[in-house]
C-alpha cells in the first residue's frame, strides 16, 4: 500500500514537472484535450514542424490511441501549425545569428555560410548551399522547408 502511495506521488511529481503550458490561441483547449491525456506537452512544444510534419505526428498518435473527431483534429493542426512552425530564413539576406538560431545550426556554420555568400555572391539553389565547406548536410536537408533563398 505504502509503495502504491509513493508510486502515485512518484508519478504526480513527474507530471507536474513535464506540465509545460500551451501557449494561447485558437484550438488550445481541444489540443489540451486530445493531446493532453497520455504524456504532458514538454515533448512536443520545443518542435518545430510544417503542416504536413504535424499532421503525421497526429497520425502517428492516433495510431497509438488517441482519440478524436475529424474536426477537432482539424482544429489540432491548425492549433500546432500556428503555434509550433519553423522559422523560415532567407539565407542570402539573414545576418550569421539569425540564420544559427532559425536552422538551430552551430554558429561557425552559419558564418560559413554567410562567408561564401559573401566571396561568391548569393546561393541560388539549395544544392549551392550544400557545398558550403563545413556545413552538415543532413541537417540543412532535414531544415530544408525552412530556407529561402
Ligand atoms: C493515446 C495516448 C496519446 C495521445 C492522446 C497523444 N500521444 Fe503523443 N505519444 C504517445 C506515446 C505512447 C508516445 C511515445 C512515448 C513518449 O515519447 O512519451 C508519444 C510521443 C509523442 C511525441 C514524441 C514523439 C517522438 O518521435 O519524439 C510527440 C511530439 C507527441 N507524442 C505529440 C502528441 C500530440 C501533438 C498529440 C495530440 C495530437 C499527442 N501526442 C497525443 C501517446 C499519446
Amino acid at each position: 500500500m505504502r509503495f502504491l502511495v509513493l508510486c502515485i506521488f512518484g508519478a504526480s511529481l513527474f507530471a507536474a514537472g513535464n506540465g509545460k503550458q500551451l501557449p494561447e490561441g485558437p484550438g488550445r483547449a481541444t489540443t489540451q484535450r486530445l493531446c493532453g491525456s497520455c504524456h504532458g506537452f514538454g515533448n512536443f512544444v520545443r518542435r518545430r514542424e510544417t503542416r504536413d510534419g504535424w499532421n503525421s505526428v497526429i497520425e502517428d498518435m492516433i495510431r497509438r490511441g488517441a482519440k478524436g473527431e475529424e474536426e477537432e483534429w482539424a482544429e489540432v493542426s491548425d492549433y500546432l501549425v500556428a503555434q509550433f512552425s519553423p522559422v523560415r530564413v532567407n539565407v542570402n539576406q539573414a545576418d550569421a545569428s539569425a540564420i544559427a538560431e532559425a536552422l538551430r545550426l552551430k554558429p561557425e556554420q552559419a558564418a560559413a555560410i554567410v562567408k561564401h555568400r559573401t566571396d561568391h555572391g548569393g546561393f541560388k539553389s539549395f544544392e549551392e548551399l550544400q557545398k558550403v565547406p563545413g556545413v552538415d548536410t543532413a541537417l540543412l536537408e532535414s531544415r530544408r522547408a525552412q530556407i529561402d533563398f
